[in-house]
């Protein structure tokens, strides 16, 4: 398939990113599906753009008749086989756990149309193994976005060992097509590039506060004055979500062995439910509007 014939986008999954991605299409005129299992899910997603793209056009990044527009180009949606019917890119960012994904695939193909494109958002997990569980190793390939998507340049654009060169092309091309700058990855190895170096820092962050080495705000400090980023090791966890991260670092630690072991601080964050900003606390508390305190 080639750019011009992509018109529908289908987004799988409406947290954070799924939300996010779909926006992000939407800017760039698809007409996109954005479907959740559940109606409250789809509905939070489909919030969340509105208020994005209406932060977007208050800070005078798009237009407000853009913003409007985009947003009528979404459709939100729970029925998954209406969501991917027309579809010519399936973008799919469900919950990082294997089976889910792999669920939500053999679904997939059932419902979705011969010539459509599958690409995950996958953070970590084999490319490969995912496309296995499907009709078409060929046209599945990794399309991973950052957080917050609107506002993060970068997509890693993933090869699995199946991935012919039209789908990575035209993923790469899609990317380009969005206003983002595409990184092609060539191994299918945990984490990629990106989360290969930064899911281990926010481990190690964890570690220095678990071991009472030092205060969050003494690390965020540093992370923001000392290594030049824009994000403390804490914040950035809690802008992607805990629960992501210790994901990430399970199939790591997994995969690539112990230098990968999660913190337990993580662990505890996920059990309480304190999953960052998106659940209202995660290292810092952001009920009471006041967010991260960083120096
Ligand atoms: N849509 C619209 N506006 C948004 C937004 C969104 N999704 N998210 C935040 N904003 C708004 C804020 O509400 C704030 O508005 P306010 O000033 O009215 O309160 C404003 O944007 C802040 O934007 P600024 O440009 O003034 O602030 P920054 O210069 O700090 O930029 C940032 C914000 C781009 C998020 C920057 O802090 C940053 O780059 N952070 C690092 C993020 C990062 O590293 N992400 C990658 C994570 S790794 C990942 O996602 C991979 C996964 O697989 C784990």
């Amino acid at each position: 398939m080639e750019l011009d014939e992509v018109e529908t986008i289908a987004v799988l999954g409406a947290g954070n990113m799924g939300h996010g991605i779909a926006e992000v299409a939407a800017l760039a005129g698809y007409t996109v599906n954005l479907r959740d299992i559940k109606e409250e899910f789809v509905q939070n997603g489909y919030d969340s753009i509105e208020w994005s793209l209406n932060k977007l056009a208050e800070k005078e990044r798009i237009g407000a008749d853009e913003a409007e527009a985009a947003l009528d180009r979404v459709t939100p949606l729970v029925d998954l086989g209406e969501a991917v019917a027309d579809a010519d890119v399936v973008i799919e960012a469900v919950p990082e756990k294997m089976d889910i994904k792999k669920e939500v695939y053999g679904e997939v193909e059932e419902h979705a149309p011969d010539r459509a494109v599958f690409a995950t958002n996958t953070s970590s997990l084999s490319i490969t193994e995912l496309s296995e569980v499907t009709d078409r190793p060929e046209q599945f390939c990794g399309m991973h976005f950052f957080n917050p998507p609107v506002r993060m340049d970068l997509v890693e654009v993933i090869s699995g060992a199946h991935s012919s060169d039209e789908t990575l092309d035209l993923i790469t091309e899609l990317a380009e097509s969005m206003d983002k700058t595409p990184v092609r990855v060539r191994k299918d190895s945990p984490g990629f590039i990106v989360n290969r170096i930064l899911v281990p820092q926010m481990n190690e962050a964890a570690w220095i506060l678990h071991e009472d080495a030092a205060t969050m705000s003494e690390v965020d400090s540093t992370s923001k004055y000392g290594l030049g980023l824009p994000m403390g090791a804490f914040e950035l966890a809690d802008q992607v979500g805990i629960d992501v991260g210790y994901h990430v670092l399970e199939y790591m630690h997994e995969t690539l062995g112990d230098a990968y072991e999660p913190c337990p601080l993580l662990a505890e964050k996920v059990e309480e439910g304190n999953l960052g900003k998106k659940s209202g606390k995660g290292f810092y508390d952001y009920e009471d509007g006041e967010g991260a305190q960083v120096p």
